[in-house]
């Protein structure tokens, strides 16, 4: 991504900013993990959205006018021969396209002016901590010359809906940024299936932090900067646990193994879960189970393209998991009735208590409405059948191409009165990341096969 893209973006978002509107972005605070260590820094994704720019300490001011002007760390040698690098206000027009820059510690002297005469300030609201209180004081700054002639903006719009809008829809650099952040994350995870099958028949202890480190490797070989999240790792009985993580237990010869894990790459998130056998070889309950995921995923794939809703994969999903709980016994058809009683009475919900999908892009769940903007008003209102709730519903977000999503459907069985036995701490999860097209979607994340016969056909010595 060049500095004419991010240049594009503030253009782009300025024609949201209504007349006299002025945005102000702060990127991410450094954040402390013990004494005088800091937690591996990460930007803020809006603000590198914007600018491409990946230091800490920098803010990004835009008039509805297009105008950019960034404050950021100033030069400084000898901080720089401690932390490393800095761009520097006098080098960032140039390197990021921005109007004018200057040192981080003017910020204060100068957004009262900036603010001055604006009709509505924005920023993203609820993101920052401290924000609100921040702009405040720049408020009372510019109130206190009102009777001088300085106008003080009357409203404040929270930046979040127009950015997030934007942001939806990747464009051609942002979908290969992401194709490529999947293969890395696609290789990591066929060389942990490996690394798995290869010290069992050693007959080594292989633990799931020894999964997760050849899951860093290879993430980081690949150019990768960091996993987009905390990768989970989940032998056995863990993988019924959600968010589980990459911890210390066991990979036990026999047993599944899920692991939930992707890279970030230059910004961009990826999301893969494959769940596997430790040794190499599905059981025969444990291939069932698989099976049935994997058809209900097979669903939602062909119920995602340009045109369908966010919830048609998931609805999807739900069909083929109820159906097959009922075949294979998890359900008592003499108890909860027929396909449709399971799924208008959520009777599945033990066993599948998430969504299929969520939005994919800088964030893991990243940004975006999930209710179809045009219809915002259409609600409807329906009792939960687990909860008694009054839930309200509106149309759910209409696919476009170039939108994101994830398609990752599980099954997660604990031990429970007319729980079948062969079944019990199985947990499944197959996740890939979709881009939508307009006659169906790429599955950008298929580097790691999915079919039980090439999993174990790729751990097989
Ligand atoms: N890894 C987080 C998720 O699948 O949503
Ligand atoms: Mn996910
Ligand atoms: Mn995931």
């Amino acid at each position: 991504m060049t500095a004419n893209h991010q240049a594009a973006r503030r253009v782009r978002l300025s024609t949201y900013l209504g007349t006299d509107g002025i945005a102000i972005i702060p990127t991410a605070p450094e954040r402390q993990r013990n004494r005088d260590s800091d937690f591996l820094y990460r930007h803020d994704s809006y603000f590198y959205y914007l600018t491409g720019f990946t230091e800490p300490n920098a803010w990004l001011v835009l008039t509805s006018e297009g105008r950019a002007t960034l404050f950021c760390a100033p030069k400084d040698l000898e901080r720089e021969i401690w932390d490393g690098y800095r761009l520097g206000p006098e080098a960032a027009p140039a390197a990021l396209g921005v109007d004018e820059a200057f040192a981080i510690e003017e910020l204060d002297a100068r957004l009262p002016r900036l603010l001055e005469n604006r009709s509505t300030v924005w920023y993203p609201f609820a993101t920052h901590k401290g924000l609100e209180s921040r702009i405040d004081g720049w408020l009372s700054a510019v109130r206190a010359r009102v009777r001088y002639g300085a106008l003080c903006p009357e409203g404040q719009r929270d930046l979040c809906g127009p950015l997030d809008e934007m942001r939806l829809v990747k464009d051609a650099q942002e979908q290969d940024t992401m194709r490529r952040a999947a293969q890395i994350s696609a290789r990591a995870h066929i060389r942990a299936m490996q690394l798995s099958a290869r010290m069992l028949r050693e007959g080594k202890d292989v633990r799931e932090y020894h999964l997760d480190a050849e899951l860093l490797h290879e993430f980081r070989i690949g150019g990768s900067q960091y996993p987009a999240y905390s990768s989970i790792v989940a032998a056995g009985a863990n993988a019924c646990v959600l968010h589980y993580r990459a911890d210390v237990a066991p990979v036990r010869d026999g047993e599944l193994v899920l692991i939930d894990a992707g890279c970030e790459l230059d910004g961009y998130a990826s999301d893969i879960t494959r769940t596997f056998p430790a040794n190499g070889k599905f059981t025969g309950p444990q291939r069932a189970l698989y099976e049935l995921v994997l058809a209900s995923q097979d669903a939602a794939i062909a119920a995602t393209r340009a045109g369908q809703r966010f919830n048609d994969p998931h609805d999807a999903t739900v069909k083929v998991l109820a159906q097959g709980m009922l075949d294979l016994g998890l359900l008592d058809a003499n108890k909860v009735g027929s396909v449709d009683d399971v799924i208008e009475q959520r009777a599945y919900f033990p066993f599948y208590m998430h969504r299929t999908g969520h939005w994919l892009g800088m964030d893991v769940h990243d940004c975006g409405s999930y209710v179809e903007p045009t219809q915002v008003g259409e609600v409807s209102e329906r009792k939960d059948p687990l909860s008694n709730e009054v839930i309200k519903n509106r149309p759910s977000r209409i696919l476009k191409p170039g939108m994101v999503l994830t398609i990752e459907p599980g099954i997660y069985v604990r031990p429970g009165e007319g729980v079948p036995e062969q079944f019990h701490n199985i947990g499944i999860r197959i996740e890939d990341d979709a881009i939508v097209t307009e006659t169906g979607c790429e599955l950008i994340s298929r580097g790691v096969p999915v079919k039980a016969d090439e999993i174990e056909a790729l751990m097989r010595p």
